[in-house]
């Protein structure tokens, strides 16, 4: 008998699975909501040109494929140091952050539960609703996943979130997404920012920030902000960084674990815990998409070339919510989706059921996980016009 014949067979990833089937669906009037992935006006995901040229001199520099080190690119490290922290931050001098380079912002993830559970945490809060690994990263870990509630009538929802995050005991772990969440592109506003900081130190919570869009809300400088104002107040915490969005460069899988800590004793034993963590997983860093990020962001052309791309994404991402919000408003007659404008980042929230979702896919195919999420940053202007049309029947 086969050992694994206990097993029995799991339903496909949401958004991986609506991506197999869009590229499986031969229907010539498809539109990719799914998945969140930056399209140009030609429908790719380009590469982008300082990436690019930065990727042909690292290859043509390159001597050696050798291991780097557990903490992996520490050029690339430093960078992201700068722009989590900011360069002046006080605690890098005094020793308290450390940062890991890890396979994508879900390395990140993976390294801040473990470390959450290697302090003791036993259950994570995430929002409610969050990107699906979220809950995913957490239950792999053993740990039980609470939820806190986020957003309410098209606003983000502090009081909500601060009432349910009150009943969380002291070392339980919170995941709180960066600018642009992810699935509302509903974010905090600096006020409440500061809150959640005060009510994190107040009550003892080990928080991890997950940033996967940073340049895609307002700008590189902005965007931190709120997360800066955070770790202000709340003294300690994790962040997550993500390079596939901003950088394009998805499966490179680029991303940073930092932490900020509020003595250097500490931080000094968390660095050889994701150090023995990384060991046991992954056990050396990827070096490549570190590496491209280091040329990019070490060379003054290149950033300024990388920042000219990224404003473009971003100004893209912008116009295509206003078109879309603005069809959807006169294909409904009705104002409710008028607040897709004020969102931020790559998503946005239909309010469509599961079984909505279905019947958009099967009769009309129009991908979109069960959520009701849709990738704006996907969006063909030249589909809008159609798209709405059909949305329309379901708001
Ligand atoms: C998404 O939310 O669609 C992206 O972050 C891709 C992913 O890995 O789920």
């Amino acid at each position: 008998m086969s050992h694994f014949s206990v097993l029995s067979t799991l339903p496909p990833d949401t958004l991986l699975g609506l991506m197999t089937a869009f590229r499986a669906d031969p229907r010539p009037d498809k539109f990719d909501l799914g998945v969140g992935v930056y399209k140009d006006l030609a429908g790719e995901t380009p590469i982008l040109s300082a990436v690019k040229k930065a990727e042909a001199r690292l290859i043509d520099a390159q001597t050696t494929k050798v291991y780097e080190g557990p903490r992996g690119n520490t050029d690339f490290c430093a960078h992201i140091e700068d722009f989590v922290f900011g360069k002046a931050h006080p605690a890098r001098a005094e020793g308290r952050t450390t940062s890991f380079t890890v396979p994508g912002g879900c390395g990140a993830l993976y390294s801040g539960i473990s470390l959450m559970k290697r302090t003791g945490t036993k259950r994570v809060w995430v929002s409610k609703p969050t990107w699906p690994n979220h809950p995913n990263v957490v239950k792999s870990l053993g740990l039980e996943v609470k939820d806190y509630a986020y957003a309410r009538d098209g606003e983000f929802y502090r009081l909500g979130m601060m009432a349910d995050l009150s009943e969380a005991q002291p070392g339980d772990g919170v995941i709180i997404q960066g600018p642009c969440h992810n699935p509302t592109g509903i974010d905090p506003t600096l006020e409440d920012w500061k809150e959640l900081g005060k009510l994190a130190k107040e009550k003892g919570l080990l928080v991890l920030l997950d940033v996967a869009y940073h340049g895609f809300a307002q700008s590189l400088d902005r965007d931190m902000d709120g997360v800066r104002a955070f770790m202000d107040e709340a003294g300690e915490a994790m962040i997550a960084y993500s390079c596939s969005k901003n950088l394009g460069l998805y499966r490179e899988r680029t991303g940073c674990f930092l932490v900020l800590g509020e003595t250097k004793d500490g931080i000094d034993a968390v660095t050889t815990h994701i150090a023995d963590n990384g060991r046991a997983t992954w056990s050396m860093p990827p070096a490549h998409g570190a590496g491209i990020v280091a040329t990019v962001l070490g060379d003054a052309q290149l950033r300024a070339e990388w920042e000219t791309e990224l404003n473009a994404m971003r100004t893209r991402m912008k116009g295509l919510r206003e078109d879309l919000s603005d069809a959807l408003v006169k294909a409904t007659g009705s104002n409710a989706l008028a607040a897709l404008k004020s969102q931020n980042g790559m998503f946005s929230r239909l309010p469509v059921t599961a079984a909505q979702t279905v019947e958009l896919r099967e009769k009309h195919g129009v991908y979109m996980p069960a959520s009701g999420r849709i990738n704006i940053a996907g969006l063909n202007p030249k589909d809008i016009p159609a798209l709405s049309k059909i949305l329309a029947g379901y708001l």
